[in-house]
């Protein structure tokens, strides 16, 4: 798939750098040419020489190099590509590229090309989230470069977050999606999704809730992201960050969560992964905290709350083409989610066992039934990330049939 293109790869300063010798070499595996430019950080992490014997090419290193400036070698780096890939794409080279500086052989090679470029950044995950950064990832991405990953979890620093080079099957695959067209399959797509709990306050202090972490939510926004879709993401109370590219609305109660949505809409589809708290309080608390009394425990007076994922499925004109809709059970999984289905009038369900002994709520992996007009299909276990890639895949083989 790869056979004759050429591939400038410039290695940054992170300790993922070898990662990219192992990129080298499947990109070559799939008939590609592999030309290595290695930033003056990343040769802290690995070798000219490494590259050089890898690629079999020279790795080049200086922009002020006389045997290679006499050929103005900067630009002809540049030329001489089909795509410009930067694994791992630091903070800095970010920075400077967003910025149009070309002050090293890297940076200069960026301005100059007229090529296609698409960058794996890797870092810290403060750095990742810092202002600065996400203001620089806005701005490549304006300018039209393409990314893949970072992947969320443990760091070589020891924090855990998003920052972690993306993989590289994921890197690869990237580069034969440009290749083979570079359209990503939800590119021009809206896609409305909820996540997280909702909290219907009792008094100012109390709320009723539904147990969710919101992961698998974020991580399916993020997987629809990253296939080209513009996502609006509303999300419940939950201390996660924002995935790549994903527009967040935060909400608190069921209500707002409601409105939040309507707003977003038109959308091609919608994905309510919410674990929306089925009942509110018929009247506030007028703001004062409720008092333990003589007069024994303070009956709740509530009401029902709307239900997002069956209205949507009910409108009648602007429905989404697409409503997918969760249902985590604790028994008899697939003939309650099939029932759901029904009841709610969704398209898909995604239904998941949430029973204490199956560590899935709150945990990192996931075991989901996916139900639809064509039946069943039971997935393996697998990490929320993967559920959420295969998913977001799912998802747009409907929206683009
Ligand atoms: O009825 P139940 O809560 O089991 O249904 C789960 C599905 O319905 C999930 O997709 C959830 O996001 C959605 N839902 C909703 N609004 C509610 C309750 C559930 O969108 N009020």
């Amino acid at each position: 798939m790869l056979d004759g293109k050429r591939i400038l790869l410039i290695i940054g300063g992170g300790v993922a750098a070898y990662k990219s010798l192992d990129l080298a070499r499947r990109l070559m595996e799939r008939g590609a040419s592999v030309r290595g430019v290695l930033t003056p950080a990343g040769q802290q992490f690995i070798t000219p020489m490494s590259v050089a014997s890898l690629t079999g090419d020279e790795c080049y290193t200086e922009l002020f190099s006389l045997k290679d400036e006499a050929e103005m070698g900067h630009i002809r780096l540049s030329r001489e590509a089909d795509l410009v890939v930067i694994a791992p794409a630091t903070a800095d080279l970010m920075a400077k590229m967003a910025n149009g500086l070309a002050n090293d052989l890297a940076s200069t090679i960026l301005l100059a090309t007229d090529k296609q470029v698409l960058i794996a950044p890797a870092m810290n995950a403060e750095m990742w989230a810092h202002k600065a950064t996400q203001r620089n990832i806005e701005t490549l991405k304006r300018d039209g470069i393409l990314m893949v990953g970072p992947g969320d979890g443990m760091l070589a620093c020891g924090e855990v977050g998003p920052g972690r080079l993306a993989e590289v099957p994921d890197m690869v695959a990237a580069i034969e999606d440009y290749f083979s067209g570079g359209i990503r399959p939800l590119t021009g797509k809206h896609i409305v999704v909820t996540a997280g709990p909702t909290h219907e306050p009792i008094d100012p202090v109390r709320y009723i809730a539904n147990r969710s972490s919101g992961k698998q939510g974020f991580e399916i926004a993020g997987a629809l992201a990253e296939l080209g879709a513009k996502v609006s993401l509303v999300a419940g109370p939950v201390s996660l960050n924002t995935p790549a590219g994903v527009s967040r609305i935060d909400v608190e109660t069921a209500v707002e969560m409601e409105s939040a949505v309507q707003n977003a809409l038109p959308a091609d589809a919608a994905i309510c992964v919410a674990a929306v708290a089925d009942w509110r309080m018929k009247t506030g608390s007028n703001g004062e905290k409720l008092k333990k009394s003589k007069d024994g425990i303070p009956a709740l007076d509530l009401t029902e709350n709307p239900d997002i994922l069956k209205g949507l499925s009910g409108m009648k004109s602007g429905r989404p083409a697409l409503v997918v809709g969760f249902a985590a059970e604790t028994e008899k999984v697939i003939e309650h989610a099939t029932a759901k289905r029904e009841r709610k009038g969704c398209d898909m369900i995604v239904a998941n066992d949430v029973s204490a002994a199956t560590g899935i709520m709150g945990g990192d992996s996931n075991q989901v039934h996916i139900i639809s007009d064509k039946g069943v299909e039971s997935w393996p276990t697998m990490g929320k990330d993967d559920v959420a890639k295969a998913l977001a895949k799912t998802i747009a083989a409907v929206l683009t049939d």
